[in-house]
């Protein structure tokens, strides 16, 4: 066992941190505080190659591995969560499924512009009844022919207004359940296709949480990725990879408070002493920093079973539901350790405790990743 990094993935890992303190930093309080997506900061992030990271170069994207993937993901949700989510729906839910199942003619007019952050991806499964339940899908795509007829009503949708391309999860045939589901590539600006309302969240509020409506859009059926009937398993399929995307991002939330936290340790004083010397904050920081790095190995786990081609169901809903519990203690321990300051905007860690609970929730709850777990130890 090896776990030494390549020189590759040391300079990716290092390349994003620079992006992230150069680029994402300055103006992320702003960002959130008005909701405000950050459109030019993606683009940057496409032209590094951030938007694509493992697709490959022949369609654009920078054909590296997933491990590189999670250095980065945890680097970029450090300093800005918004811009991360954007990054790991595209990089995990978009491109992925698009390069795995989809057809030479869809990778040629879709990914190839989608690795590059060209047009951004959105994945378009929870509805409003349809949420943890994702087989109970109320969106239906009628077989028209040469085309489906799309009508529904889709929720939470993460780049909702500032996508390009939508995979949408809709029932074909209702008495097949799970197995009569489709997933098209929706184009935005069709006939009937309409974003709805922006959500106004707890936290992640730069990124752009829409509800989308679909009246009578006529999707062709050349859009439709796999088999008929193919959509559900490419959903779940696809939201194993997002898993370990949003676990890497769950992780860089509490390494970006931990070292925040560490940092002001060694300046604030109390006591007569800085607060680093007094063992209450000592022991704090310790038990902070053993959590991050088993969180760490497991998403690197993960990610290296991914890379073997082995099935990593499992690895990634352990990464996930790990990862977004330290998460959660360990950005709750840095706004502590800060105290009053902990506790206002300036300070980076009261929107980091923000941000984290979102990990918990989307891409499969806490509860779902326990169900995936269990599912596998009792096979
Ligand atoms: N990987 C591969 N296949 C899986 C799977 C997984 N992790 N989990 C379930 N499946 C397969 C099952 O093997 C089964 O296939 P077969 O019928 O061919 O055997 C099929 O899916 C249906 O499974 P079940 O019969 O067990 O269905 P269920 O309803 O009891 O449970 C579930 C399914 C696991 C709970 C599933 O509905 C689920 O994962 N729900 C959570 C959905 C989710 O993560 N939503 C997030 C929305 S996307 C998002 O958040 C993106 C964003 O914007 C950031």
């Amino acid at each position: 066992m090896n776990f030494k990094l390549t020189e590759e993935q040391l300079a990716v890992r290092d390349a994003a941190r620079d992006f992230a303190k150069t680029e994402l930093l300055p103006g992320v309080i702003e960002r959130d505080t008005h909701q405000k997506f950050p459109l030019d900061q993606v683009k940057k992030m496409g032209e590094l190659g951030f938007m694509g990271m493992m697709t490959d170069p022949k369609y654009n994207g920078g054909g590296m591995d997933t491990i590189s993937y999670v250095l980065a993901m945890e680097e970029i949700s450090k300093i800005d969560a918004s811009a991360s989510v954007c990054m790991s729906v595209n990089n995990s839910l978009v491109c992925w499924g698009l390069e795995k199942y989809g057809t030479e003619e869809q990778k040629e007019k879709y990914l190839k512009r989608l690795a590059t952050g060209e047009i951004i991806g959105a994945f378009c499964l929870s509805e409003p009844e349809a949420g943890s339940d994702a087989t109970s899908q109320s969106t239906t795509a009628e077989d028209k022919g040469d085309y489906y007829l799309l009508n529904g009503t889709k929720n939470w949708i993460t780049n909702g207004s500032n996508a390009g391309v939508y995979i949408v999860i809709a029932q074909t045939y209702p008495e097949k359940k799970h197995k009569g589901i489709n997933a098209l590539i929706v184009e935005r600006g069709l006939d009937g296709f309409v974003v709805g309302k922006k959500e106004d969240k707890m936290g992640i509020r730069g990124s752009d949480t829409h509800s989308l409506m679909f009246q009578d859009v006529k999707v062709p059926k050349e859009n439709r990725i796999g088999e008929d009937g193919f959509g559900f398993t490419f959903a779940m399929n696809t939201l194993n990879g997002g898993r370990i995307g949003i676990a890497s991002q769950a992780l860089g939330i509490a390494s970006g408070a931990y070292e925040l936290a560490l940092q002001y340790s060694k300046e604030r004083s109390a006591f007569g002493k800085k607060i680093s010397n007094h063992q209450a904050i000592q022991f704090k920081l310790a038990d902070m920093a053993m959590e991050i790095e088993a969180a760490r190995l497991m998403c690197l786990k993960a990610a290296y079973t991914k890379d073997e081609g082995e099935d990593f169901s499992m690895e990634a809903a352990m990464a996930k539901l790990f990862a977004s519990e330290v998460a959660q203690r360990v950005t709750t321990e840095a706004v502590q350790i800060h105290g009053g300051y902990g506790y206002v905007k300036e300070f980076h860690v009261e929107r980091l405790m923000r941000d984290a609970k979102i990990t918990q929730i989307y891409e499969g709850t806490s509860e779902i990743q326990r169900i995936v777990i269990s599912r596998t130890l009792l096979k």
